[in-house]
């Protein structure tokens, strides 16, 4: 499916961005509708993709990229900033215009790279940052969203993203000694005084976004949902669905997983996230496998890569869903930006569920844990 190289899109980028610089150019998806797209990729039918999606009153690209294990060292060692600049870079070049950040990965040196990153386009895209956390000695220490803490998280987020307003806000992890009122009412603040676009709130429960969302509108929730990890499925999409929430799954790959990057035999050492995983013990990553040959199944059928099926899948559950694979590979973005092209109908839908529905999982979370706050 991968025709053209690498490449291709740096030098798209190169011209597209002296371009922008002179003024004399639109979006990359204005490109990507018209006909006189220059450098338009073959067998890439997602940069011709019109498609947008709605997170509240914020348009973003149908597919984000997240940006975490570019620096966090989350999955792997932390990459250099020369060598993911041409992935964000690569990305807008394919389509995407949803970019997702968070004070807390690296701590700072991923809005740091991300802001650098962006900075030439920076009026063409949609970037997403967290707060939620304090740090010592340049390491996260615990939670901390008491009003002032996010005022002076914010104005490091400003600089560090090489920009004026933050587009999308998110609460990274609720804190419980602060009322979720008084967060959405320092964002709502924020928003007044242009430092902030939209709100974003993760991985809290169907009360608490209902409770911020009466303070300040909710434009997204980010929080884990993939094939696997489908635990949000109670209560917590069809909230945002209600209230008019965009819902952004992270780990829409399963944190690789779905990507086909491990097998039954992986292990992960104590210094890799994945080893506090509990759906990626032994016994977990053998139960799995059938998953994951379920989703080969599905890639046969569509000419898809399982990566292509796992993204397709969450995108066919509702409408105002994102998901934002997180990747430190061009090649990866493009093959993701492929799974614009794979579409389910509601018979196969049904059909896929009901496989999945007979695959015992282990180590995923449970429905009541999508009723409280993580
Ligand atoms: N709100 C939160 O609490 C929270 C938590 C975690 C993450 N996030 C955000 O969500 C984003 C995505 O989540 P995630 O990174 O945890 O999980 P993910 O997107 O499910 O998985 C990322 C992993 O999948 C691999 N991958 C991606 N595309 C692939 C492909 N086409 N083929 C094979 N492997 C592929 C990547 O490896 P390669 O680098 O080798 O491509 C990476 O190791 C993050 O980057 C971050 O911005 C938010």
């Amino acid at each position: 499916m991968e025709k053209k190289s690498n490449s291709v899109n740096r030098r798209n980028f190169i011209s597209k961005s002296a371009l922008l610089g002179a003024g004399i150019v639109a979006s990359p998806l204005a490109f990507a509708n018209g006909k006189n797209a220059p450098g338009t990729i073959e067998g890439l039918k997602a940069a011709s993709n019109p498609e947008k999606r709605m997170l509240g009153a914020l348009e973003v690209s149908p597919i984000g990229l997240g940006c975490m294990s570019m620096k966090s060292g989350s999955y792997n060692p932390p990459r250099d900033t020369k060598d993911m600049i041409p992935v964000i870079r690569g990305a807008y070049d394919l389509g995407v215009t949803f970019f997702d950040t968070a004070e807390v990965y690296g701590p700072f040196t991923d809005e740091e790279l991300v802001g650098k990153a962006l900075q030439p386009i920076r009026d063409n895209v949609v970037i997403a940052s967290k707060f939620g956390f304090d740090f010592s000695n340049g390491k996260r220490a615990g939670r901390n969203s008491k009003p002032e803490h996010i005022k002076s998280a914010v104005e490091g987020m400003l600089k560090r993203l090489r920009t004026d307003r933050i587009d999308l806000l998110y609460l990274h992890r609720l804190d419980p000694n602060v009322p979720i009122e008084d967060v959405a009412g320092t964002v709502k603040d924020l928003i007044k005084e242009g430092k902030a676009l939209h709100f974003g709130l993760s991985e809290v429960s169907p009360t608490t976004i209902r409770k911020a969302h009466a303070e300040q509108p909710v434009a997204a929730l980010q929080s884990e949902y993939s094939i696997i990890q489908r635990a949000l499925e109670n209560e917590v999409i069809d909230t945002c669905g209600e209230l008019g929430i965009g819902f952004v799954p992270w780990g829409p790959v399963c944190r690789g997983f779905l990507g086909d990057k491990f097998n039954e035999h992986s292990r992960f050492s104590s210094d890799s996230r994945l080893s506090q995983v509990p759906y990626f013990t032994p016994e977990a990553i053998e139960a799995h496998m059938e998953v994951l040959r379920l989703v080969h199944e599905w890639g046969r059928k569509k000419d898809a890569t399982p990566a292509q099926i796992a993204l397709a899948w969450v995108m066919a559950q509702k409408p105002f869903i994102v998901p934002i694979p997180g990747t430190t590979k061009l090649h990866h973005v493009k093959q993701n930006q492929g799974a614009l092209n794979v579409t389910f109908s509601d018979t196969e839908l049904k059909e896929f569920r009901n496989a999945l529905e007979k695959i015992q999982l282990v180590g995923v979370r449970g429905p009541e844990t999508a009723l409280v706050d993580q």
